[in-house]
């Protein structure tokens, strides 16, 4: 794609699975922008992983704390920020989101999200009896929420994540 020049901070919003990570960050590389990630500042400031703050401090602290980050890093510096599946689902998140930066929802159907999470012990929200009957309960819930992103990029399963990174590219 030609050379883009970013204007806002643009912020991956999807469920679990659906790559936000791995295509912010190709994102970021083919832009020459910094990639930040909110879980992955949420895990440095606590020295503790997602999991793990689950456990010891709740869903809710967690969400606090995601809230905080999202704000902080929209921010400072114009950026690829990658976010957790559960930060655009605040009203409040939603709003500083659309004020500060461009959301893109990465839209994966229910099937491509199950294969790419039921072997990964790393989302704290599936540690249930039926996780498969969790995430498709968590999908049904959040996607009226994502669907008001600015832009939708849907996943294509036979796709790299470079050529999804294009994909983003070339709609914002
Ligand atoms: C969550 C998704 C996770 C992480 C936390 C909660 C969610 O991020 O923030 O486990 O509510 O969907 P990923 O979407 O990167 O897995």
């Amino acid at each position: 794609p030609a050379r883009y020049t970013l204007k806002k901070t643009v912020v991956l919003v999807g469920m679990m699975g659906a790559g936000k990570t791995a295509v912010g960050r190709a994102v970021a590389a083919k832009l020459g922008a910094p990639f930040l990630d909110s879980d992955a500042e949420i895990e440095a400031a606590a020295n503790l992983s997602v999991p793990e703050i689950f456990t010891r401090d709740g869903e809710a602290f967690f969400r606090k704390r995601e809230s905080e980050v999202i704000a902080r890093l929209l921010d400072t510096a114009r950026c690829i920020l990658s976010t957790g599946g559960g930060a655009f689902l605040a009203q409040g998140n939603r709003e500083v989101i659309s004020q500060r930066g461009v959301s893109v929802w990465l839209n994966a159907e229910l099937d491509l999200l199950w294969n790419r999470v039921r072997h990964k012990d790393t989302r704290p929200l599936l540690r249930t009896r039926d996780p498969k009957a969790t995430l498709t309960a968590l999908y049904e819930a959040r996607v009226p929420l994502y669907s008001q992103a600015d832009i939708a990029v849907p996943c294509d399963p036979a796709l790299s994540i470079d050529a999804m990174a294009i994909r983003v590219i070339e709609a914002l």
